[in-house]
């Protein structure tokens, strides 16, 4: 029996928390590795809408739920975020979610300095979060990050605060930005620390367990390959390795007990904050694309960035990440197009690439080169087989499956969790 990754092939927002949702039923245990409060994944269950930002979903299918090593914990969105679920019906306690000793925390410095570098950018921001995300992965490499187990030795914080005040001020006063207080942050910080503690284990001795008992592990991405910190669009990306390798060293646990890796991939391409988008849309089509997809960011309510299938990207993260199997999500957004792109390579200062360079320049300078299609005149809304299918959107699901060199595993054709051609079974691979 095979454990799961699912992880975004794209630049995020593939619609992971579906497909994540469903393979939750499945499993026995959801395990969240890399990223923070940036992620958000939407579930719709029933008549309730749970949006999710650090809590692994399994939860919501009462599944037990472990923040890993590799995530950056706000205590203070984590503890809204419980809050939240619990108004909602959701049971969220120490017997469903255990969350690493050895991660590091997101303190509010990390958040305003993300904003004060933000601000201080201009025209070349990243278009982060604003999370404090990248801020708490540098104190983490550089060693002066305060980790959940810290919480439980009280007498340390003092030395640790002032270590990453002295950092963190010196560079707030630089960019004009309020400084903080060390007494009013510890005070915070202890008062937080019990509501905290209460979750905190090595998770990897109980992940560790689980897999020895024939548990079902399915370990769930946030953001996705083309935002991660090595392999992206960088500096366009996050701070964290987004690949399916993370899920091993984010969760403390073997690579081979990572299992399937699954990439989600949208039938087009959407992206939040800036950087390159070799296929994106400016015209009528991208509007349509962004309209009927209800393309606005889950955590920031930003407008996303839309266009066409980028195959060539797509294939450099099944290769990055090892993608076994694919799913395609929102083929429904396209009904009714007349015609389709798919981006198959770049021609980039009169070069042709079939992939995208690693550096900034020749990204932003790629020009995609198009393979077009047919579009098709039925609906694909609801296709739960093939047969649902109109023949044109099956020939494109087919062209994209050999374009990307990976097989497409499910395809999903409405929010709904049961609207899925299901082509093969990630767990039983
Ligand atoms: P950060 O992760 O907040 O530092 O943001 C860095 C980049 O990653 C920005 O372009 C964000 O828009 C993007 N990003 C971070 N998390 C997500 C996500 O969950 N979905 C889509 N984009 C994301």
């Amino acid at each position: 029996m095979a454990n799961v990754a699912v992880i975004g092939a794209q630049w995020g927002d593939e619609g992971k928390g579906k497909v994540v949702d469903w393979l939750a039923s499945r499993a026995d245990v959801v395990v969240r590795y890399q990223g923070g409060h940036n992620a958000g994944h939407t579930l719709v269950v029933g008549n309730e809408t749970y949006k999710l930002s650090l809590l692994p979903s399994g939860l919501v299918r009462g599944k037990l739920g472990v923040i890993g090593n590799g995530v950056v914990i706000d205590p203070e969105a984590l503890l809204a975020e419980i809050a939240r679920v619990q108004a909602q019906g959701l049971s969220v306690t120490p017997d469903t979610l255990r969350i690493a000793d050895n991660a590091v925390l997101i303190l509010p410095m990390h958040g305003a300095l993300d904003r004060a570098r933000e601000a201080a950018r201009g025209e070349r921001k990243i278009g982060t979060t604003g999370r404090g995300i990248g801020p708490a992965y540098e104190d983490k490499v550089a060693r002066r990050a305060i980790r959940v187990c810290d919480l439980a030795e009280p007498e340390t914080l003092d030395a640790k605060l002032d270590e990453l005040l002295r950092h963190h001020n010196t560079l707030l006063a630089s960019l004009g930005a309020a400084t903080f207080d060390k007494a009013s942050v510890l005070a915070r910080l202890l008062e937080l620390a019990p509501s905290i503690l209460q979750y905190a284990e090595p998770v990897w001795e109980r992940l560790d367990a689980l897999r020895k008992a024939g548990k079902r592990i399915l370990f769930e991405g946030a953001q996705a390959v083309m935002l991660d910190v090595d392999h992206g669009t960088y500096p366009y990306v996050t701070s964290s390795n987004t690949v399916a390798a993370t899920a091993a060293s984010g969760a403390g646990i073997g690579p081979h007990v990572v299992g399937f890796v699954l990439g989600i991939a949208k039938a087009y391409s959407t992206r939040v904050g800036s950087g390159p988008f070799p296929s994106e849309l400016h015209d009528d089509i991208g509007a349509l694309l962004g309209e009927r997809g209800h393309e606005f960011g889950t955590v920031t309510g930003r407008p996303r960035r839309c266009g066409w299938f980028d195959a060539a990207m797509v294939r450099q993260a099944v290769k990055v990440s090892g993608i076994q199997g694919l799913v395609l999500t929102k083929l429904d957004v396209l009904d009714g197009l007349k015609e389709l792109k798919i981006c198959t390579g770049y021609r980039i200062r009169g070069e042709v690439f079939s992939h995208l360079p690693a550096a900034a320049g020749a990204q932003a300078a790629a020009e995609p080169i198009y393979e077009v299609m047919e579009g098709w005149a039925g609906s694909s809304r609801g296709a739960r087989s093939w047969a649902d299918l109109p023949a044109q959107a099956v020939k494109y699901v087919r062209r994209i499956e050999e374009l990307v060199e990976a097989p497409v595993t499910l395809v999903s054709t409405s929010p709904e969790r049961d609207d899925t051609i299901m082509v093969r079974d990630p767990f039983q691979d």
